[in-house]
This record gives C-alpha cells, sequence and structure tokens, in this order.
C-alpha cells in the first residue's frame, strides 16, 4: 500500500459521514432492521482502575452494569477489554477482577495497555498475565468460528513507552485463521504514527517502533479475512478511521481523567455475516456512530 493511497484513504476517513465512500461501505443503518443475529460482542477499554482523583470505583461498577445490561436487554456473547485496565499499580489488577469484572456475566477477555504494570518480583500473583488472567497478553479466542486476536503493545512496566504489536507472532496466527469468516485484531495503542497522515495523537512514537508499527498495518491491510481493528487508549476517539481498506475502531473510554463522552463500542454479525458497529454514549445511553464492517 503506497502512502499517497494510505494517506487519500485516511483523508476518506476524516469524513466518513460523506457519500463519497464506494457504495459497499454503505453504512450498518441499511442492514435490516429485524435480521437475525448470530454474535454480538462489545469492546470497552481504559478503566485506569485505581487513578488518583478519580472515582475508579464508581467508574468500574458503571461498565459491569452497562455490559450487563447489554447481555439481558438485547444478548452480549463476549467483552472484550482492550487495555489499560489499571493506572500503574499492579495489585490493581487483582482487584479490578476480584471486585468488578467477577460480577460480569458474560465472558471476557483482557488486552494488556501501557499502564497495566506486571510485578518484577518472582513468585508474585501479578508476576505474568498469565497467571492474572490464564493467558498471554497476546492471546487469540475463537468463538463461534470467529478468531479474535489480542495483541500486547505495551512495555511490562513503563507507560510511556508504546510498542509494535508482534508482527511475527500476529501473522502466524492470521495464518492459523485463514479460514475464519472473519477476524476481529484488538490492539491497543494506535500502529500509526502520532499525527501522521490525518490520524489522531497517541499512536506509536517512539523511532525504534515506527517501522515496525507500520508492518503490523501493512500485515492487518493484507490479510484478507481481517474485518475490523480495534484500538484504545486514546480517549478523545470514538469513531472509525480508515487505511488501505481496514477499518480502525476507537471506543472512547471508561475510566481515567479526561476524553470525550464514557462508553464502549457494540459489534453485531448476523446470520448472513454480514457486521456493523456503533459506538454507544454511555453516559446518555444513546448510540453515537454505526458503521458497516464489510
Ligand atoms: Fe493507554
Amino acid at each position: 500500500m503506497s502512502t499517497d493511497r494510505r494517506g487519500f484513504l485516511n483523508h476518506a476517513a476524516l469524513v466518513t459521514a460523506a457519500t463519497t465512500l464506494p457504495a459497499r461501505w454503505c453504512r450498518g443503518k441499511d442492514l435490516p432492521v429485524n435480521r437475525k443475529l448470530k454474535m454480538r460482542f462489545a469492546v470497552a477499554s481504559d478503566l485506569h482502575y485505581g487513578q488518583g482523583n478519580t472515582p475508579y470505583e464508581k467508574m468500574a461498577e458503571d461498565m459491569v452494569g452497562w455490559m450487563n445490561k447489554e447481555k439481558e436487554n438485547k444478548g452480549l456473547d463476549l467483552l472484550f477489554i482492550n487495555g489499560d485496565l489499571t493506572q500503574d499499580k499492579t495489585e490493581m489488577l487483582l482487584s479490578l477482577r476480584d471486585r468488578h469484572l467477577s460480577k460480569l456475566k458474560m465472558p471476557y477477555y483482557c488486552n494488556k495497555g501501557n499502564h497495566d504494570y506486571l510485578s518484577s518480583k518472582k513468585g508474585s500473583l501479578t508476576e505474568s498475565w498469565k497467571k492474572i488472567w490464564g493467558y498471554d497478553s497476546n492471546h487469540t479466542v475463537v468463538h463461534k468460528d470467529f478468531a479474535f486476536v489480542l495483541a500486547d503493545t505495551s512495555a511490562p512496566a513503563k507507560s510511556n513507552v508504546y510498542l509494535a504489536a508482534n508482527r511475527d507472532w500476529l501473522k502466524a496466527e492470521f495464518k492459523k485463521h485463514a479460514k475464519a469468516p472473519g477476524i476481529f485484531s484488538l490492539i491497543h495503542i494506535q500502529q500509526r504514527k502520532h499525527k501522521v497522515a490525518g490520524w489522531p495523537e497517541h499512536g506509536v512514537s517512539d523511532l525504534t517502533q515506527i517501522e515496525k508499527a507500520e508492518a503490523v498495518m501493512d500485515l492487518l491491510e493484507s490479510t484478507a479475512n481481517v474485518r475490523g481493528v480495534f484500538h484504545g487508549h486514546n480517549h478523545n476517539q470514538n469513531s472509525m478511521w480508515i487505511s488501505g481498506e481496514r477499518r480502525y475502531f476507537f471506543d472512547s473510554h471508561v475510566g481515567g481523567s479526561w476524553g470525550a463522552a464514557k462508553g464502549y463500542r457494540i459489534v453485531e454479525i448476523d446470520e448472513q455475516n454480514r457486521m456493523m458497529t456503533y459506538q454507544v454514549n454511555a453516559e446518555k445511553g444513546e448510540e453515537i456512530n454505526r458503521n458497516d464492517l464489510p
């Protein structure tokens, strides 16, 4: 994918509401309202549980409430928590898990964010992601033939280093699931550099990571059955960006001290594998944008 073409498509991403997108990228509103759903999942991120001067207990409780309500009202197969579950305090991962996430009424999977610190103490309950959650920080979940590939972009205990995802690992996972009707990739840190080609800030920025992260985007954009990529980290973003023919989505945030209205993202897949996604402004209880996943 040439940089020029990327630039063009990134520009297109800025005007997603406009009618200039190809017809097959019609908005999800065009799908029949009464279509039968095969799967419904949610993506939420950035709880920052434990951050000083924020009502973090309430915010975690709110998220659990939103998700359980989704499950009760419309059904929810899975929840993905896309990084920054906590705010630099290792032991908070356990408190969040045991005090709040244990109340979720659907299976949930956690992606590691740059504020989620592991302990360097050998034998500690938080010495590895696997010890806390039962799976590694690079991890694939399969549900109803769909693959959800969660890729780690964080240093073990440093919030200011944003890493490229492990391209070799991603490539091997994509190969394993080449016949899946769809792959969704969850990556906490936006792999496009801060403000390049019209993209928002807070992307990969370290000079040693930029090229590697672009190679990850090339892989995401050249793997035919990757249907959507989900990022957290940037609390201001709650909509879609396009690069190549791939769609990248943000979901605002659940906690922390800054950002757009708090909320989460829903993805719905019907029996013909038609997919669409929308963001929910949970503060107002309303849908705020909707896009197809062609
Ligand atoms: Fe983050």
